[in-house]
């Protein structure tokens, strides 16, 4: 077990998003843990670029809507590792539902979202909070989401849960401190990502960090 090399962990590495995110930290010194649900190949290239750079990564799947999957992959960090120094809450779920069709966002869509987008990101911090703490450094990083600032992006489910990851990152920076510091980035619209793909048209077409972002961040 190689202890000395800080460990990130960045759930949906195979993403657009956490895969710019994941590269970042593996060429910064981290051994960088990248999870994906289902685009294995997606996160081997992130694992691969990484490799390439001169890190190290590996990549697993996690279904991060399954509690016992979140906890088996902690259990195994720390069996494999010993540590981890960086938790990135990057994954999550969306489908573009405009939000007058209220019929149109049923309790499925609406759990799917909220267990993706909220409930994990809880769930991965307090299965990692011992190991996180252990560093007397740790960091969490919620990706959130300028839609759950003001009520914009691609359906009020998702909007939701981002608001509702934003009051979680204020809830677990009183849980986690002074071992850990929990904060949280709000992107606007990142174009020609895949979740921006799912965003209704008519929010695509008006979507911009000046449409979605309220007036003090503009
Ligand atoms: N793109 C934007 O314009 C934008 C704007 C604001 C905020 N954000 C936020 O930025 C973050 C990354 O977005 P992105 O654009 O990179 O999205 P993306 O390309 O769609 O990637 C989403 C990631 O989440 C993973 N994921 C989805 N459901 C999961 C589940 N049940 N369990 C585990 N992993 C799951 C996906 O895994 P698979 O690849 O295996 O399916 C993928 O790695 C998200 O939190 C998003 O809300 C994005």
């Amino acid at each position: 077990m190689n202890t000395t090399q800080p460990v990130a962990l960045v759930t949906g590495a195979s993403g657009d998003i956490g895969s710019a995110i994941a590269q970042a930290l593996g060429t910064s010194g981290y051994h960088v843990i990248g999870t994906y649900v289902g685009a294995a190949d997606a996160a081997a290239t992130t694992v691969d670029a990484i490799k390439e750079a001169g890190g190290s990564a590996q990549a697993i799947q996690l279904d991060q809507r399954d509690p016992e999957a979140i906890e088996a992959l902690m259990d195994s960090i720390a069996e494999e590792h010993g540590r981890l120094d960086v938790l990135v809450n990057n994954a999550a779920w969306n489908i573009g539902i405009p939000f007058r069709r209220l019929d149109d966002l049923n309790a499925d869509i609406w759990d799917r979202v909220l267990e993706t987008n909220l409930r994990a990101p809880f769930l991965l911090a307090r299965a990692g909070a011992n190991l996180l703490k252990a560093g007397n450094g740790g960091h969490i990083i919620n990706i959130s989401s300028a839609g759950g600032i003001s009520p914009g992006s691609s359906s009020i489910a998702y909007s939701s849960s981002k608001a509702g990851l934003n009051h979680l990152t204020r809830c677990l920076a009183v849980a986690m401190s002074p071992e850990v510091a929990v904060n949280c980035i709000a992107p606007g619209l990142v174009e020609n990502t895949r979740m921006a793909q799912r965003l209704p048209e008519n929010v695509a077409e008006e979507a911009s960090i000046g449409d979605l972002a309220p007036e003090g961040l503009r």
